[in-house]
């Protein structure tokens, strides 16, 4: 069975998103992001997959959720039109990552066991959120905290969360 994670970047105020586009540019975030999913699956909803900027993501298995799907086989991804359907696109793969937006994370929190969060330290002005975290139902697992620099203007952490099973 494959391993299902979240993996997002958070803002203080749990801003995700802003104009179908990210609030901020974090090339650190972008590269953490690259090496985590590169070689697996990820699973997105299909404005986050319109805000791409080179379409598919490469190396890794693309799947969009859309309820308009469309007709034939598309380049570098495919289309799913239920979460269960994404999943079971993924069967094979031995990781699977969600990786936004808010209403795919949204429908998936309470379903994973892992998330890879990227803590932004600071305040965003935005139109989409991550899903409040409840902290109490998650273990830190492991953390780095690093201080902004000349390519990455604010702190941020990676921040790995483990469900804490009853
Ligand atoms: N900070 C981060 O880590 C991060 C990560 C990803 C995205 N973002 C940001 O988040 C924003 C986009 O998020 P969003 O919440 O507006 O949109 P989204 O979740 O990316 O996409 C929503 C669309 O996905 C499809 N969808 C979702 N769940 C589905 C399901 N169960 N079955 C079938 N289709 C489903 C629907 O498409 P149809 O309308 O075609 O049916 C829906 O309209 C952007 O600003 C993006 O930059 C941030």
């Amino acid at each position: 069975m494959s391993k299902i994670s979240i993996i997002a970047a958070v803002a203080d105020n749990y801003a995700i998103g802003k104009a179908n586009n990210l609030p901020w540019y974090l090339p650190a975030d972008l590269k953490h992001f690259r090496q985590l999913t590169t070689g697996h699956a990820i699973v997105m909803g299909k404005r986050t997959f319109e805000s791409l900027p080179k379409g598919p993501l490469p190396n890794r298995k693309n799947i969009v959720l859309t309820s308009v799907m469309s007709e034939g086989v598309n380049e570098g991804y495919f289309e799913a039109d239920s979460l269960e359907d994404a999943v079971y696109l993924c069967e094979h793969e031995e990781k699977v990552f969600i990786i936004g937006g808010a209403t795919v994370y949204k429908q998936s929190i309470d379903k994973v066991d892992t998330m890879y969060i990227t803590w932004i330290h600071k305040e965003f002005n935005a139109d989409t959120y991550f899903p409040e975290i409840n902290l109490k139902e998650w273990n830190e697992v492991s953390r780095e905290d690093h201080d902004p620099d000349d390519q990455n203007l604010y702190p941020y952490s990676f921040v790995k969360y483990e469900k804490i099973k009853n």
